[in-house]
C-alpha cells in the first residue's frame, strides 16, 4: 500500500510525509512496528468494508507518543485537565489516551474516529466501532509479532474481528495477571463485554 494516496483531508500531508514524521519520532524497531500495523490495519479494513485511509493513518500513528517522556504525559494530563486518576498509571496507558491529545495538537489530526481508535488501542472498550477494532487487532497480529498464539490470533482476525477482539483481550488480561501487573479497570470492562459469557 505504499502508493496509497490520502484524499480525504484527514491528514494535511501525504502518506510519505506522515511516514517521515514517524521515522523521525520513533526508534527503528517501533517505526517498523507501526508500518506493520498499518499493513495489517489496511488488510482488516479491506476484509470488513472499512475505511482504508483511516486504517492507514491510525495504524501509522497509533504509537506516535509511545517514546515520549513521562514528564510530557504528566504535564499534558495536568494542562488539559484530564482525569487525574491517569496520573496513577504509566506509559502503557498514557501513550494511547494522552497520546491522542499529542497527535491532535502536533500532527493536526482532528478526525474523531481516528483519535478514538488511538485512545482505545491498548485497553479496548465496551463500545468499539469498526476502526477501533481494526487498530486494536492489527496492533496484536502484525507480522513482527511472535508470541505463542499469534497464528491463531491472525486466523481469527480474518474470520471474525469481534472474536479477535475477545481473543486479544483475554490474552492481554492473562498476561497482566500472570506477571502481577496492575490491570487498568477499562481492560476488565472490555473483557466483560467481548469475552465473558
Ligand atoms: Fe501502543
Ligand atoms: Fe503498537
Amino acid at each position: 500500500m505504499n502508493n496509497l494516496v490520502y484524499s480525504n483531508n484527514l491528514f494535511s500531508g501525504t502518506r510519505e510525509e506522515l511516514v517521515q514524521i514517524l521515522k523521525e519520532n520513533l526508534s527503528e524497531k517501533r517505526f517498523q512496528h507501526v508500518l506493520n500495523v498499518e499493513k495489517s490495519a489496511i488488510e482488516l479494513a479491506q476484509n470488513n468494508n472499512g475505511d482504508i485511509e483511516r486504517a492507514s493513518i491510525a495504524g501509522l500513528i497509533h504509537d506516535y507518543a509511545k517514546e515520549r517522556t513521562d514528564d510530557t504525559f504528566i504535564s499534558t494530563i495536568k494542562q488539559k485537565h484530564m482525569d487525574p486518576d491517569l496520573l496513577n498509571w504509566g506509559n502503557a496507558i498514557w501513550h494511547g489516551i494522552v497520546g491522542a491529545e499529542l497527535i491532535h495538537d502536533e500532527l493536526g489530526i482532528t478526525d474523531d474516529k481516528i483519535l478514538t481508535s488511538i485512545v482505545k488501542h491498548t485497553t479496548g472498550d465496551v463500545e468499539m466501532e469498526l476502526l477501533d477494532k481494526i487498530v486494536y487487532v492489527a496492533d496484536f497480529i502484525e507480522e513482527g509479532r511472535t508470541f505463542p498464539g499469534v497464528l491463531e490470533a491472525r486466523k481469527k482476525a480474518f474470520e471474525s474481528l469481534d472474536a479477535a477482539v475477545g481473543f486479544e483481550t483475554k490474552h492481554t488480561l492473562s498476561y497482566l495477571i500472570n506477571t502481577n501487573k496492575r490491570v487498568y479497570p477499562k481492560t476488565i470492562l472490555t473483557f466483560n463485554k467481548w469475552v465473558a459469557e
